[in-house]
């Protein structure tokens, strides 16, 4: 086969881009992993480490956009791939992998699990064994919560169970409350913005915009809401796993792009505050193509 001179020139084209790549690529954002707890790590240790491939403390500062260090010990941060690839050699690195973004999942059924027939608890259910998981502390990474649902009104409620540290991040979004039953609130979405694109500041909020985060909020611990219905279908009781737990919002997730929405930098980011926040479990209703498990941010999170 003969080439024409057309398509030399195209390949030639082709082989000058790529060896100019390098010299124009853009960075991307990735995760560092350096490993399980490490109690005390501070964020200046991961500036000198990554300072270290960069040539300096203030090129590591502009390039990191998340350090975790309460009970995961990594960081995020804005690397061209030859960068990502020398750090990832290092011995204290367990792995290093692109912030990549994931999509949302859900679930259902208490009848299923047997704690409820037609509606009806019986007395041997382990609702009524384990109080209905009251003062269970249950944070859920999602698209946020919506606070004014009747599935977190703090009706009946005592006060905030006194092991709690999360906050309320409101401090954008007047609007937003939490209360007795909805103890806390954040939102995290430097990971989004790094892979995708900054986001609008309207979305300083951890206020579920799309609806997926109340939902599954409400299905891991939302109140008993009777006469619940969507235009009159689906009528009934709606209830969470754990009715009488306390609940916390960790907004992880954006408007999709790509089919993707929830970011790893974020995911990571989420769960090292929610357990520093002292919440007794996560659900976490979200995945994407399976990796292993050290590239994984729901797998290290977990
Ligand atoms: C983990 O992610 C890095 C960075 O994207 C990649 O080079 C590596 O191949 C991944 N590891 C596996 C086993 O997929
Ligand atoms: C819950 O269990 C207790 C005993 O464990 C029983 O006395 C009570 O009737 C049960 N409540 C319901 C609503 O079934
Ligand atoms: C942000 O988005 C809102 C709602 O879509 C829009 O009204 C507003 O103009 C946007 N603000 C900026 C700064 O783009």
């Amino acid at each position: 086969m003969r080439l024409s001179s057309a398509t030399l020139c195209l390949v030639t084209f082709i082989v000058f881009s790529l060896l100019q790549t390098p010299a124009f690529a853009a960075k991307r954002s990735y995760v560092v992993y350096l490993g399980g707890h490490s109690h005390g790590t501070e964020t200046e240790s991961h500036y000198d480490f990554l300072g270290s491939f960069l040539g300096s403390h203030e090129h590591a500062r502009e390039a990191m956009f998340y350090s975790y260090t309460r009970h995961i010990n990594g960081f995020a941060a804005n690397l061209d791939d030859e960068v990502a690839a020398e750090i990832a050699r290092h011995p204290k690195v367990v792995s290093v992998f692109l912030n990549k973004g994931r999509k949302l999942h859900t679930t259902r059924s208490w009848e299923f699990l047997g704690l409820e027939q037609n509606g009806f608890v019986a007395s041997n259910s382990i609702w009524n064994k384990t109080r209905y998981g009251e003062d269970t502390i249950i944070g859920n990474l999602d698209t946020g919560v919506w606070p004014e649902s009747k599935s977190f009104s703090d009706d009946a409620y005592g006060p905030i169970p006194s092991k709690w540290k999360g906050i309320c991040q409101n401090h954008k979004d007047a609007g937003f409350h939490c209360n007795r039953k909805l103890i806390g609130a954040r939102y995290f979405n430097k990971g989004y913005s790094a892979a995708v694109g900054k986001l609008n500041s309207s979305f300083d909020t951890p206020r579920d915009k799309e609806g997926h985060g109340t939902h599954t909020l409400s299905t891991a611990g939302g109140n008993m809401v009777a006469k619940a219905s969507v235009f009159g279908f689906g009528k009934g009781t709606a209830k969470g796993g754990s009715p009488r737990a306390r609940v916390a919002a960790y907004k992880v997730c954006w408007p999709p792009v790509l089919g993707n929405e929830c970011f790893d930098a974020d995911i990571l980011a989420a769960f090292d505050v929610a357990i520093h926040d002292g919440v007794d479990v996560l659900s976490v209703s979200l995945g994407g193509e399976p990796t292993v498990f050290f590239n994984d941010s729901v797998a290290i999170g977990s």
